[in-house]
């Protein structure tokens, strides 16, 4: 059965967050293409006090670096990037290193148009949502809770407003950053658990939100 959606359009400030992105992928690797796991994220999968492995769903997964580290720690991993060329490349990432990851070219705030039904119980984002326009933010946090199982967590790292040093002054969104009001008043039915700052030059965050188990 199919279960996606047919694409819905973008609007011109999708567009012009679209064309970025497609820049920064084009020049060979982009800036944040560190090929590093996080600490925040290896403390999920090593270590006492690792989760269980489940499923997870990565939001804005670049190259796939996290995807396959994740697959590699006995994850069923799905995985989405808006942009075709780190899609692919994060399918050969993944068939270079042995692992299967459900790798999908799509938009984290139209997952409906994906086959990506879930439940997931772990959703990771390292700097997407902060980028994502404000306008779509909200479609973003709907169809994560649609997908989470009870008690799924969220694992975010994002840039706090404003200091970046931000070359396409025209992308508001991405001046605007993230905030915890701005995920504790987007996320409903979701607790935010805790918010430590990163170890950046700029403000950043790791958010965790956990999903309220339902009664
Ligand atoms: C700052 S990069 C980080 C990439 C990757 N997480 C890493 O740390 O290497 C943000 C990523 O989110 C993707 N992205 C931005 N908006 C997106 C959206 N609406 N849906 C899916 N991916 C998106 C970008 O294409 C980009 O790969």
């Amino acid at each position: 059965m199919d279960v996606t959606r047919k694409p819905e359009p973008r609007d011109q400030e999708e567009e012009t967050v679209h064309r970025a992105l497609e820049g920064f992928y084009s020049d060979g690797k982009p800036p944040w293409d560190t090929g590093v796991t996080p600490p925040e994220l290896v403390a999920l999968t090593e270590g006492p006090r690792r989760l269980p492995p489940g499923r997870v769903l990565e939001l804005g997964c670049g190259t796939g670096t996290n995807a396959v580290h994740l697959a590699r720690h006995g994850w069923d991993v799905t995985a989405v990037d808006l942009i075709d060329r780190a899609v692919e490349r994060a399918r050969e990432k993944a068939a270079e290193e042995g692992v299967a990851v459900r790798l999908l070219h799509g938009d984290a705030t139209r997952l409906d148009e994906l086959d990506a039904p879930g439940p997931f119980d772990l959703f990771f984002d390292l700097s997407c949502f902060c980028g994502i326009p404000l306008h779509r933010r909200d479609a973003y946090a709907a169809g994560l809770t649609r997908r989470a199982a009870p008690g799924a967590r969220l694992l975010m790292f994002g840039y706090g407003p404003e200091p970046l040093a931000n070359p396409t002054t025209e992308i508001k969104s991405w001046a605007a950053g993230v905030t915890a009001d701005e995920l504790r008043a987007r996320f409903t039915g979701w607790e935010l658990l805790d918010v430590t700052p990163g170890t950046n030059s700029v403000p950043t965050f790791w958010f965790t939100l956990g999903r309220e188990v339902q009664p």
